[in-house]
C-alpha cells in the first residue's frame, strides 16, 4: 500500500506571531505629514465622516430615490466639496450592473481627480459573500459555509474572487471579514461568522484578508479588508443584534480576541467597530479596547470606523451620552476615526459638532490629526490616490466560468452530511424524487441576506443562470423522473418568521409515487434586526412536514438549508440522511447534486456544535462540570452533532499517534503525527483535527482545543501522515489575574479517536 508524506506543519499561534503587521512607510508618512499639514479643521474632520450613497441620489416628491438611482450634482458637491467628507458606503436598495457602478465611482472620484479636493474619497461596501451588490457577481457560501470547508485555501481563492469583482465595481474596501465568534446561535448574524472555535476563525479569517488585500501590498486587484465586528458583538446575551453582551476578560483574551489579533498580523487595514456593548460599554466608546488594545498593545496603524449611526446610538439607544455632541466626543475619543453617519442632515450636524469639539478643546487636535493621518495611510496604501483608478476594462474575468468554479468547489467542500442511514445515499440517478420543502425552489434560500439587498429576500434580483436546487435536480433526472411539490411556505408574518403548510394533498400524492423524497427545509433569509427570533426550535409547521414526508414510508433525505443551527432534534430519528448546506450560494444546488449522487465526496465540517435542546447550548470546548450528569439518563452535554463532525462516503481509520517526545519545555516544539488511511470506497478528503487539553491548572481548563487542522486528500487505499509542531505557547491560557501562562503538567493530546499524553515542564 502507497504511503504518502503530506507535511501538514501547523506553526501559527494566532496570539503571538507578527506577520505582514502593516508598518508606515516613511514616504508615505511624511507625503501624509504634508497634506495634513495643509488641511483646515473643517477638512479633516470631513475625512472622518462616512456618508451613505442614499444621501446624495435624486428623490421624487415623496423622498424616495428614483430607481434605478442618480446622483444629484449639487448634493454631491455639497458633500465632497464643501464638507470634504471622506467617505461613501453602500449600494441603494438594490444590486447595480457594472456600469451603473462605474457611473457612480466616476462621479464620486471626480472631485479628487480634478484637484478640487485634497484626498480621494473611499468607497466602502459588504461584498461578504462575493459581490452581492453587483449583477452578475460570483457569489460564494456564506462565511459559516466557507468555514465549513475546513480549508484555508479555499477561503482565500474566495477573497482573491471577491476582491477582484469588487475591483472590478470600481470599489476598493470591503467590510469584510466577520470575525466574531458564532457562539450565540440564536443570533440573526451567526451565518456570516467563521464558527464558534477562535483557532479556526483565525486561521480562516487571515485566509480571507490574505485573499482581499494580497500578499505584498495592494494591488489593482485586491481591496482593503475590514475585520468586524470589533469586538463581543456576536454574543448578545438575549440573542438578539445589537443587544448586550457579557464577557469576562479571561473569555474576551482567549476567545473573541485572537481572531482580531490574528487578523491585525495578517495586515487588516481596517477595523469595523461593535455596534452592541460588552460589560455595559458600548463598544464605540470603549477606550480599553480600541485605543489601548486594538492601537496600542498591538500596533494596529489602520483605521476604525464606526458601523451604522452609532455615534448617534450612543444617544438615542445605549444612553451613554446625553446629546450628540458628547456622543460624537466620547467615541473620536475612544479611538473611532471615522464615522458611519450616514445620511443628510446627519452628517451636516457630525461635522459641525466635531468641528466645535476641536475648538473647544474637548477633542484635540492630536487626536483629529491621528484620526486623519490613519485615514489617509490606508487610503494610500489602498491605492486610492492614483488618479487612474477605476477601469473597467481591466477585469474580463468578472462572472467568468473561472470563478464560477471556484465558488462550486467551495459549496461542494462545504456542505456537510450529517446523517446517512441503510445506504439512502448517494442517490441513484434512475431513481424517481421528489424535490419539496419550502427552501427547495428559490435561489433567495441559497444565498442569504446581503444578497443583492441588504435582507437577501427580494427574488426580483435572483442570478439569471444559477439554479435552485429543484432545477438542479429537474437538470439531473430530467423533467419525468423529479417531481415538485412544495409542501410549506417561508414568508414575513409582522416581521417575523413564519411558515406554512402549502398543497399538503399533492405533495403526498406525488410522495407516493416517488422513490425518494428529498426535503429542503429552513430558514427565511435575514440579518441584523430584522433576523431577531423567539426561539432557536425549527417551527412546528416544518417538523409537521417532515413526519408528513415520513409517514409515506418512502426514504427522506432533509436538506437543511440555514443560517442558524436550529433545533431539529424531533425529526432526526425519522430521517434517511441528513444534510447541512449552510446558506451554499448560487452554485450550492449543483454541488448538491453533485454530491447527493455521488459524484463528489463529502468533506465539510460543521464549525460549529450543533445543538440537540434549544436550553442546552453548549460548546464543544466547555469544561468538565458541564458534562457532569444528575444521573445515568441524563447527558449533560449531549449535542446533536459535535463541533468538527462530518461524514462521508469513504470510510478513514487513524492510526500510530505518536510525539516527537513525551516531554518539551522552554522554547521546544513538540512534533505530533498520525496516520490517516482511506479505507472506503471512494477518494476523499479528511478534516484531520488536533485537540489538546490541559488536564489541570490554576483555574479550570477548557475540556479541548483545537490546535490545528488539516484537510487532506487521500485516495482509496492510501495513508497520509499528518503532522503538527506545538509550542509552549499553544498551551498558554488566561489564569485568575488576566495574564496569558502556561503551567507545568501533563497534556492529553487527541486526533480522531486516538489519545496520547505528554508533559510541559
Ligand atoms: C452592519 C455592518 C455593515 C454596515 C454597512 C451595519 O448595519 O452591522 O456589518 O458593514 O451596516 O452596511
Amino acid at each position: 500500500m502507497p504511503k504518502i508524506n503530506f507535511i501538514a506543519v501547523l506553526l501559527i499561534v494566532f496570539s503571538f506571531t507578527a506577520f505582514a503587521q502593516v508598518k508606515s512607510d516613511p514616504v508615505i508618512e511624511d507625503r501624509i505629514t504634508e497634506i495634513i499639514s495643509s488641511m483646515s479643521v473643517k477638512e479633516k474632520v470631513g475625512q472622518t465622516c462616512q456618508i451613505t450613497l442614499d444621501a446624495l441620489f435624486v428623490r421624487d416628491k415623496d423622498g424616495k430615490v428614483e430607481a434605478p438611482g442618480q446622483i444629484d450634482p449639487v448634493k454631491l458637491k455639497e458633500a465632497i466639496n464643501e464638507y470634504g467628507i471622506g467617505s461613501i458606503l453602500n449600494v441603494s436598495w438594490h444590486t447595480f450592473d457594472l456600469e451603473m457602478w462605474d457611473n457612480v465611482i466616476s462621479q464620486v472620484h471626480a472631485p479628487f481627480k480634478n484637484g478640487e479636493v485634497k484626498a480621494p474619497i473611499i468607497y466602502g461596501i459588504d461584498a461578504i459573500h462575493g459581490v452581492n451588490y453587483t449583477v452578475g457577481g460570483t457569489l460564494f457560501p456564506q462565511e459559516i459555509g466557507l468555514a465549513a470547508t475546513w480549508n484555508p485555501s479555499i477561503a482565500m481563492r474566495f477573497g482573491e474572487v471577491t476582491a477582484y469583482e469588487t475591483r472590478a465595481s470600481g470599489i476598493h474596501w470591503n467590510f469584510s471579514p466577520v470575525l466574531d465568534l458564532g457562539r450565540q446561535p440564536l443570533w440573526s448574524r451567526n451565518f456570516e461568522t467563521l464558527g464558534e472555535d477562535p483557532f479556526l476563525v483565525s486561521e480562516m479569517g487571515k485566509a480571507i484578508i490574505c485573499g482581499y488585500q494580497g500578499k505584498g501590498g495592494i494591488g489593482s486587484k485586491h481591496v482593503i479588508a475590514c475585520m468586524k465586528h470589533f469586538v463581543g458583538y456576536s454574543n448578545p446575551t438575549s440573542g438578539r443584534d445589537r443587544t448586550p453582551a457579557w464577557i469576562p476578560e479571561k473569555y474576551m483574551k482567549e476567545l473573541y480576541l485572537p481572531s482580531f489579533k490574528a487578523a491585525v498580523d495578517e495586515g487588516a487595514l481596517t477595523v469595523m467597530i461593535n455596534s452592541g456593548a460588552v460589560n455595559g460599554i458600548p463598544g464605540h466608546i470603549n477606550y480599553n479596547l480600541i485605543t489601548k488594545t486594538l492601537k496600542e498593545d498591538w500596533g494596529f496603524q489602520g483605521f476604525a470606523v464606526s458601523d451604522w449611526e452609532d455615534f448617534i446610538f450612543l444617544n438615542n439607544v445605549h444612553q451613554t451620552a446625553e446629546d450628540n455632541y458628547q456622543a460624537i466626543i466620547s467615541a473620536i475619543n475612544a479611538g473611532v476615526d471615522m464615522s458611519m453617519v450616514p445620511y443628510n442632515p446627519h452628517y451636516k450636524e457630525y461635522c459641525s459638532l466635531l468641528i466645535k469639539a476641536v475648538e473647544n478643546g474637548d477633542v484635540t487636535n492630536e487626536r483629529l490629526d491621528d484620526a486623519v493621518r490613519r485615514i489617509l495611510r490606508v487610503k494610500m496604501m489602498g491605492g486610492l490616490f492614483d488618479k487612474k483608478m477605476n477601469q473597467l476594462k481591466k477585469y474580463p474575468d468578472f462572472g467568468s466560468d473561472k470563478f464560477k468554479a471556484i465558488a462550486l468547489e467551495s459549496a461542494l467542500e462545504s456542505i456537510t452530511l450529517l446523517k446517512n442511514e441503510g445506504g439512502v445515499l448517494p442517490l441513484s440517478s434512475s431513481s424517481k424524487v421528489l424535490i419539496a420543502g419550502p427552501t427547495s425552489d428559490n435561489l433567495i434560500f441559497l444565498n442569504g441576506a446581503w444578497t443583492h439587498t441588504w435582507q437577501g429576500a427580494n427574488t426580483n434580483f435572483n442570478t439569471v443562470g444559477a439554479k435552485t436546487i429543484r432545477e438542479a435536480f429537474t437538470e439531473k433526472l430530467g423533467a419525468e423522473n423529479c417531481s415538485f411539490a412544495q409542501g410549506a411556505e417561508l414568508y414575513l408574518d409582522k416581521d417575523f418568521e413564519a411558515t406554512r403548510l402549502v398543497e399538503m394533498e399533492d405533495f403526498k400524492t406525488k410522495a407516493g409515487k416517488s422513490d425518494v423524497i428529498v426535503l429542503c427545509l429552513g430558514e427565511y433569509p435575514s440579518t441584523e434586526k430584522p433576523g431577531d427570533i423567539r426561539s432557536l426550535n425549527l417551527d412546528s409547521q416544518q417538523l409537521e412536514l417532515a413526519k408528513a414526508a415520513y409517514a409515506t414510508g418512502k426514504p427522506v433525505v432533509l436538506i437543511m438549508v440555514e443560517g442558524r443551527p436550529r433545533v431539529i432534534r424531533d425529526i432526526v430519528d425519522g430521517a434517511d440522511g441528513i444534510v447541512q448546506a449552510y446558506l451554499p450560494g448560487d452554485y450550492g444546488a449543483d454541488a448538491l447534486v453533485k454530491l447527493l449522487f455521488g459524484e463528489e465526496n463529502f468533506s465539510g465540517n460543521l464549525p460549529y456544535t450543533y445543538p440537540k435542546y434549544d436550553g442546552v447550548i453548549e460548546f464543544y470546548d466547555h469544561p468538565r462540570s458541564v458534562a457532569r450528569s444528575k444521573s445515568n439518563h441524563f447527558k449533560a452535554y449531549n449535542p446533536q452533532w459535535d463541533f468538527g463532525f462530518g461524514l462521508g462516503y469513504s470510510t478513514v481509520e487513524y492510526s500510530n499517534l505518536r510525539l516527537s517526545s513525551e516531554s518539551i519545555s522552554g522554547s521546544d516544539s513538540l512534533i505530533i503525527e498520525v496516520d490517516v488511511t482511506n479505507t472506503g470506497k471512494m477518494d476523499t478528503k479528511e478534516i484531520v483535527q488536533l485537540y489538546v487539553s490541559d488536564l489541570f491548572a490554576s483555574v479550570i481548563p477548557t475540556g479541548k482545543s483545537l490546535k490545528g487542522f488539516d484537510k487532506v486528500a487521500i485516495k482509496i487505499g492510501e495513508t497520509a501522515t499528518v503532522k503538527f509542531v506545538l509550542s509552549e505557547e499553544y498551551l498558554q491560557f488566561v489564569d485568575a489575574s488576566g495574564n496569558w501562562v502556561s503551567e507545568p503538567g501533563d497534556f492529553e493530546v487527541s486526533i480522531g479517536e486516538l489519545l496520547t499524553k505528554f508533559e510541559l515542564k
